[in-house]
């Protein structure tokens, strides 16, 4: 495998971490950025406090059968490792820390085993085995009450001493006069070189989008705080292919009121379209996107300005405040958790809106930009469950998506999703519809350098195991209320297309819920005609929780339906659950157990087990997020 890797770079992960002169490498795999975050963080807290020189490396771009022959000084750190070596490790020190959700069946299994597997082969852990929880919400908290007493740890059996922090910046920027946002060769925006050159070409990926044109966009329905959104997008000019049930990609973009509030913090405002190179300092680090750029393009395209901000970086920004007192007020913000939460966690404050709670509004122009850039996430794509079918239309990929805003007691304006109030704005355009919503975001949504017109959106497809069965006969039950019902109006309309064709099509039972009947029932005509073409074999139970005088959930109807959902699993029906990871996955989970408990006249352990055994042979599929 040679993703990431120019040609003619080594995988032999001893050879490179002597060439590069480092004494402790942390690994990463990564697939929403956050350990490349952490991985990077830590590097930095390393050589800042310990002299440790360390380098961050992604664990697709080295090969693991020779970390028996590490040296004896050498240390690694690692996030979420599955490694295969399996010569003795006696010199081998490691530290490791998993990410992972807790609301998910394999929580934090891969870190575990391999912490496992490298103690069974002689490898010494250092500290403790963290673990952070997403699905706890507890994620950075986790991470920073690991990582003093690992440090502590890791510092005694090193015999490292520790010594006074400095900030050393880890990119340096050069203000590129002569060029200007106009220049050719400046990225404003542009992802890649091809992208900037107007060339962009496949394969599109994590790495490069396809600007896709938006065919459709419509708002299903919208109440109050409430809109949901179904966008069709045509991938028929690119490669890109899909398979019903598996995921798109959407790359979004700051809201303008945010990137102006964050350059104006900054005291970047009248700079913002000055073009600047950035270059790491450390053979090791990479720069996050590709320069000449634009401050303004980095806070727009590139960086989550808008996400929840570490306390480790409020403590770093702590010694570049505009004065004593907001210095102060950061120190104290970034060592104690409760008042963090007081002060930033409960507004959801991004990292401008502190700055300004914090400084009374001065502007902090003292902080090195690298530090935001070292501080700050890449921004990410989000990934939305395609709501189409791949037999009905391969080259015109659906989404269902919810833009809620959030009222935050004590905060002026409601919190707003990146992402979703991105698809919203750019249904608003592609409609010709004024911005309607009283608070609501406008998007630089022409895309850089005005290249697209606004109704194109960046996309990538990933492909996912959440699939229907291949013997269309075959039963299947589906849950999913909200916009869990996403994949599954892809479900059936492949299972509707399949009755057309003539197949024998088996049971199709979707269990779907919402508020009320009047408010936010999903695609109400659609499932009418979708009955038509699948008949009696075609069912959609509803739980409206807020239409009677009790709560009705979609689990409580599989309790109604007790003995024929045992029926149709006996039959081997599929179940597929999609939506809320936290609450709603898990509830389900729970019934299915009791149902087969109670309909078998057997103990629920042994029902249990069955269930998981259900998963493990992709009888029970979810797709879920929390
Ligand atoms: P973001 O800006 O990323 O915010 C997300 C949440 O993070 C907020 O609600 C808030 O709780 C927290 N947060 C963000 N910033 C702050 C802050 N400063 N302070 C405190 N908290 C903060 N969604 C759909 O609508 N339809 C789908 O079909 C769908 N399918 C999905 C499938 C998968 C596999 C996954 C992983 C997710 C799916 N999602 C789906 C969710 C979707 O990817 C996005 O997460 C969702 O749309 C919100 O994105 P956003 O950019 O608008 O919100
Ligand atoms: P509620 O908001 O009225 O509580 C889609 O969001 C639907 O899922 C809504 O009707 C919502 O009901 C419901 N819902 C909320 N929590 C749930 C849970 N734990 N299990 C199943 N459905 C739930």
């Amino acid at each position: 495998n040679t993703n990431g890797l120019k040609a003619g770079k080594t995988r032999n992960i001893i050879e490179k971490i002597e060439e590069a002169g480092k004494n402790c490498i942390i690994f990463y795999g990564s697939q929403t950025g956050t350990a490349e975050d952490y991985a990077s963080r830590l590097a930095k807290e390393g050589k800042s406090r310990f002299g440790l020189e360390t380098m961050v490396a992604d664990l697709e771009d080295y090969d693991y059968d020779n970390l028996d022959q590490l040296p004896e000084d050498k240390v690694i750190f690692l996030f979420s490792l599955l490694t295969s070596a399996d010569p003795p490790l006696g010199t081998l020190k490691y530290v490791t820390f998993g990410l992972g959700n807790n609301t998910y069946e394999h929580y934090n299994s891969m870190v575990r085993n391999v912490d496992k597997a490298l103690t069974k082969l002689g490898a010494h852990r250092i500290g403790d085995a963290g673990e952070g929880d997403d699905g706890a919400g507890t994620m950075e908290e986790d991470f920073l009450a690991w990582k003093e007493p690992m440090w502590a740890a890791l510092a005694k059996k090193m015999g490292l001493e520790e010594r006074e922090a400095q900030y050393e910046p880890i990119f340096g920027i050069v203000e590129r006069e002569g060029l200007t946002k106009e220049s050719p060769e400046v990225y404003v925006g542009e992802p890649n070189k091809m992208h900037l050159e107007g060339s962009a070409r496949g394969p599109f990926n994590a790495h490069n989008p396809y600007i896709a044109p938006i065919v459709e966009s419509k708002e299903i329905f919208n109440v109050k705080d409430r809109n949901c959104l179904h966008m069709e997008v045509d991938i028929s000019g690119s490669n890109l292919s899909y398979q019903t049930g598996d995921h798109i990609a959407i790359w979004p973009t700051n809201p303008g009121q945010e990137v102006d509030y964050f350059l104006d913090i900054l005291g970047l405002t009248e700079k913002r379209n000055t073009v600047i190179s950035v270059k790491a300092l450390e053979p090791t680090a990479k720069v996050p996107f590709p320069t000449p750029t634009t401050f303004d393009a980095i806070a727009r395209y590139h960086m989550e300005i808008c996400a929840p901000i570490s306390r480790q970086f409020v403590a770093t920004l702590a010694a570049f405040a505009p004065d004593e007192s907001s210095k102060a007020e950061m120190t104290k913000l970034g060592q104690d958790k409760d008042y963090f939460h007081e002060k930033v966690s409960k507004y959801h404050y991004n990292l401008a809106g502190l700055l300004r709670t914090v400084g009374g509004g001065q502007r902090w122009n003292n902080v090195p930009f690298s530090a935001f850039i070292e501080g700050l996430t890449k921004l990410q794509p989000r990934y939305y469950s395609i709501s189409s079918s791949s037999a009905v239309q391969p080259k015109k990929i659906s989404i269902t998506a919810v833009v809620e805003s959030q009222l935050i007691p004590g905060r002026a304006d409601p919190f707003q999703g990146v992402a979703t109030n991105y698809l919203l704005a750019l249904k608003e355009k592609q409609n010709g519809e004024p911005n309607p919503k009283p608070f609501g975001l406008t998007y630089e949504i022409c895309g850089p350098r005005n290249k697209y017109d606004g109704i194109h959106v960046p996309v990538h497809v990933r492909h996912s195991n959440f699939k229907l069965p291949s013997d269309p006969s075959k039963p299947i039950i589906m849950i999913g209320p909200g916009t869990g019902v996403a994949p599954f109006r892809g479900f059936v309309q492949e299972r509707a297309k399949q009755a057309e064709d003539g197949e024998n099509v088996g049971k199709t039972i979707l269990f779907f819920g919402c508020r009320k009947r009047s408010e936010d029932f999903m695609y109400e005509s659609e499932w009418e005609e979708r009955k038509k073409a699948l008949g009696d074999a075609f069912e959609m139970p509803i739980a409206f929780s807020r239409d009677g005088p009790k709560k009705v959930y979609v689990q409580h109807l599989l309790k109604e339906r007790s003995k024929e959902i045992n029926e149709l699993l006996e039959k081997k029906a599929y179940v597929y659950v999609c939506g809320d990871a936290a609450n709603m996955a898990r509830e389900v989970n729970t019934v299915l157990a009791q149902i087969i408990s109670e309909q078998r006249g057997i103990p629920e352990a042994k029902a249990e087990e069955i269930v998981k055994n259900m998963r493990a042979s992709n009888q029970y599929q979810e797709d879920v997020w929390s």
